[in-house]
């Protein structure tokens, strides 16, 4: 079993290089794969400021760990903003969990990293329950057609499928 920091160091790896590989197939210029990399390299960089809870980012939620998930997105932006990184940088890191706000879309490069970050998640190993498989993850990811847009998902699933 690997400790916190360990998970969050390689899960961020992870994070960047599975939205990386989603934002090449999509076509992005190199500059916007620059932002969409270092914002998902970042974008669990909150957790650094806050406890280890042992609050997971897949699985059920009860209230007090829907607002862990709010709060490591808030204070990693924040964080992030006395450096010059770019507004989509940002704009990850604060929303790869979905909008903290009420309602409204999150952007396309947020949608990316959410996905990358549920998908490493799901077939990373949790302290309650064993790692899935690709299949598996994608088929979970795929119940949930609200959240994660199905082209993405159909991508993902056609570039991990072996
Ligand atoms: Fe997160
Ligand atoms: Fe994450």
């Amino acid at each position: 079993m690997i400790n916190y920091s360990e998970f969050l160091y390689t899960h961020s790896i992870d994070v960047a290089m599975i939205s990386l590989i989603l934002a090449g197939e999509m076509k992005y210029h190199d500059d916007m794969q620059w932002n969409i990399g270092i914002g998902a390299f970042l974008h669990d960089i909150g957790k650094v400021f806050l406890p280890d809870l042992g609050i997971h980012e897949s699985g059920s939620r009860n209230e007090n760990d829907k607002l862990y998930l709010q709060e490591h997105c808030k204070i990693g932006a924040n964080s992030l903003k006395i450096f010059d990184f770019s507004d989509v940088c940002l704009d990850i890191v604060l929303h790869h969990h979905g909008k903290t706000e009420k309602s409204g879309e999150i952007s396309k490069e947020a949608q990316i990293v959410m996905i990358a970050d549920a998908f490493d998640n799901l077939t990373s190993e949790q302290m309650n329950r064993s790692a899935y498989t690709i299949e598996e993850a994608i088929d979970i990811l795929k119940m949930d057609e609200k959240k994660y847009p199905q082209n993405l998902l159909l991508m993902l699933e056609r570039i991990f499928s072996v």
